[in-house]
């Protein structure tokens, strides 16, 4: 097998570091920190992974990432994603990092950045990949404690790209944070929104219509809706889809469905990405490997969903175009 997906150079654009916390990590930081975990061993960690819908996840995704308290915690993580990614092709990274997970701990927003921005430096310098940061809001919070975030955010505007929307998807549409986003547009921010991964379509509506987004995370419900499947195409709206996320929380029954290929064939700028690889079982070229195996993925669908990553980067134009 040539391997094509993870010998061409690509970039990832929907991957949450905190996700991409391993077991043997998250013990390792929970004794350095002194913290105690409800886990004992990486095989009690793994054993909690069994989810049948998003806020399963999420319920361990937060208690994962409350081992992560240092700037040195941040820093371990992001590089150890970033060296992962770089063995997959990966050479430009958008990576979303969730400050609102850290606050209420007491990890001040400085300590998370200087963490991360180390990695992505230490990254650039001796892995040759780049990287971007995108905040995430958790939507299960209210709108005000989004504009608290973003506040805070703004005197880090060089260091980070974009503004993005996640955690429990159902009951927090989009609407709920119009007035956040519109002026993190006005600050400079690229705007993304995890949108029908488990909501409807309207989600995907308010993201486009009311938020005004960039790109759409997950994005895979907008099927159900084919007036939206031509506004994204017909807007070269480009979705981050996840597969190994999509199989893991139930979002497809089988991988032999995934809904890649319908997407492809419907003119939609899919991508492929790992979204918490830690806690769903690969990084993104075993994400490209799954659907190679599932639904036998051709090369040229491989090929023009790695094109589609570059194309839907918040990258100079020079730099996309040595890529497609
Ligand atoms: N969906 C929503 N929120 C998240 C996810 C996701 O896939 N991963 C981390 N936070
Ligand atoms: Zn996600």
């Amino acid at each position: 097998m040539t391997d094509l997906a993870a010998r061409l150079p690509k970039a990832e654009l929907h991957i949450h570091i905190e996700g991409s916390l391993e077991p043997e990590m998250m013990l390792r930081l929970a004794q350095r920190n002194g913290i105690a975990l409800k886990f004992a061993s990486v095989d009690e960690i793994r054993a909690a992974y069994a989810f049948t819908k998003l806020d399963d996840f999420l319920a361990v995704y937060y208690q994962g990432m409350s081992v992560l308290r240092t700037a040195e915690d941040f820093e371990d993580l992001a590089w150890a994603y970033l060296a992962s990614a770089a063995a997959d092709g990966v050479v430009h990274a958008e990576i979303f990092f969730d400050p609102q997970g850290h606050l209420p701990r007491g990890v001040s927003f400085d300590t998370v950045m200087q963490g991360l921005t180390a990695a992505t430096a230490r990254a650039e310098r001796e892995l040759g990949i780049t990287s971007h940061l995108i905040m995430c809001f958790l939507r299960h919070l209210d709108e005000a404690d989004a504009e608290r975030t973003l506040d805070l955010a703004l005197p880090y505007r060089d260091r980070v790209i974009g503004v993005g929307l996640d955690s429990s998807e159902l009951g927090h549409p989009p609407a709920k944070f119009r007035n956040v986003f519109r002026r993190a547009r006005d600050a400079g921010f690229r705007l993304v929104c995890h949108a029908g991964e488990e909501g409807p379509p309207d989600y995907v509506w308010e993201a486009l219509d009311v938020l005004g987004v960039d790109r759409i995370d997950h994005g895979n419900r907008a099927l159900e809706d084919a007036s939206l499947v031509r506004r994204l195409a017909a807007d070269g709206m480009a979705l981050t889809v996840c597969p190994l996320s999509n199989l893991r929380l139930c979002v497809v029954d089988d991988m032999k469905v995934h809904p890649i290929r319908r997407m492809l064939e419907a003119g939609l700028v899919a991508t492929v990405n790992s979204d918490d690889p830690s806690y769903f079982g690969g990084y993104v070229a075993d994400n490209f490997r799954a659907l190679e195996a599932a639904i036998g993925l051709a090369e040229g669908e491989t090929r023009a969903l790695v094109r589609n990553s570059f194309r839907a980067a918040f990258l100079p134009a020079e730099t996309k175009a040595r890529h497609l």
